[in-house]
């Protein structure tokens, strides 16, 4: 049976520009399952990063989460105190992100920071901390994890830092990794790899993923559920079987604008002509509406509402409302 893990509720995250506010994400739902993988694809400056951030309690200085909730096995994360959430944020959510180096300490060797993050959660011996370490390093598939344990992060390939940026995301077994762009700045060959590793974790280490990417062959491989956000917005959502066989939104269908399988499907997001909206002024009605092929009158004044399309496939279209 399906356990809800994450459940967002009408999340509003926005940032203070001035005199303007950047509506980065503006009233969206998302839920994650335990042992689900639910991928949320866009173009950039749609919002992605912002949901993780507002989730793990960290968005920059200027954002301002005005409203929703978070709910993390049913208690709102927006509403506990912030030790609790520090408690929380590495030991139950952890995330990793695209450029590994920026969250590695350079100065540390890998054992320590790995060690620290342990220390920081667990009451461990020496001995026993060690172990660990090295087991961790075994389990994202690094080989020699004894060596690699006493290199500086910049004796590392890109890969192999994702890899121990990883090792420190799972050290104190969380039950969500949130992934954003984990594989966009490394070489095809070893984003394979990476990809690769986070299935077996998703396998075996009873975890719930997350995974923002711009690559929908990444999702169509990983993948059970996907949710497609366009400028603070989500505009489709549901299992990825049937999203990509049946995409409802014209937003999807020109995204997956190809007469690939989803078993074929190895293409990064298509081209859409025309730019994400200035989120300081986002369009009225469907956000969507100046580039779509398809708007009519009522798309350029009324929001769309969402219309359930198959038993977990849901889009906001007033193309839909028939
Ligand atoms: N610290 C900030 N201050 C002001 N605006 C911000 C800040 N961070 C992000 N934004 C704006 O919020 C919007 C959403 O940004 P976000 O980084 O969440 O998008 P994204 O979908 O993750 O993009 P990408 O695919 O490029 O990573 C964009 O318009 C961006 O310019
Ligand atoms: S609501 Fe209208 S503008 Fe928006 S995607 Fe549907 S047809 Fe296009
Ligand atoms: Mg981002």
């Amino acid at each position: 049976m399906e356990e809800r893990l994450l459940e967002i509720r009408d999340l509003k995250t926005y940032y203070e520009a001035g005199y303007k506010s950047v509506k980065a994400v503006d009233g969206i739902d998302l839920e994650i399952q335990k042992k689900e993988a639910v991928g949320l694809v866009g173009e950039s400056g749609s919002g992605k990063s912002t949901v993780a951030w507002s989730i793990m309690g960290l968005a920059p200085a200027t954002g301002r989460i005005l409203g929703g909730q978070i709910l993390f096995h049913g208690k709102d994360l927006l509403e506990i105190r912030e030790d609790e959430m520090r408690r929380i944020r590495g030991k139950e959510i952890a995330m990793i992100f695209q450029n590994p180096m920026s969250f590695l300490n350079p100065v540390m060797k890998v054992r320590n920071q790995i060690a620290e993050a342990l220390e920081m959660h667990e009451s461990l011996g020496k001995e026993e901390i060690n172990q660990k370490v090295v087991e961790l390093l075994k389990k994202t598939q690094i080989s020699s994890p004894e060596r690699v344990a006493d290199y500086y992060p910049h004796q590392l390939s890109g890969g192999m830092q994702q890899r121990v940026l990883i090792s420190l995301a799972i050290s104190c077994s969380p039950q969500l990794l949130i992934a954003d762009e984990p594989t966009t700045a490394l070489d095809a060959t070893i984003q394979l790899g990476i990809m690769d590793l986070l299935r077996t974790l998703k396998e075996h280490e009873n975890l719930s993923l997350l995974l923002i990417t711009h690559d929908l062959g990444i999702v169509a491989d990983l993948c059970d559920r996907l949710y497609v956000m366009y400028s603070g917005k989500i505009l489709e959502y549901g299992n990825v079987y049937s999203v990509f066989e049946n995409p409802s939104h014209p937003y999807t269908a020109m995204l997956l604008s190809s007469t690939l399988s989803i078993d074929e499907y190895k293409k990064t997001l298509a081209f859409i002509p025309g730019s994400v909206p200035d989120m300081t002024q986002p369009p009225k009605g469907c956000r969507f509406h100046p580039r779509c092929p398809h708007a009519k009158t009522v798309c350029s004044n009324h929001e769309p509402p969402n219309k359930q399309i198959d038993k977990d496939h849901w889009a906001s279209c007033w193309l839909l409302d028939r």
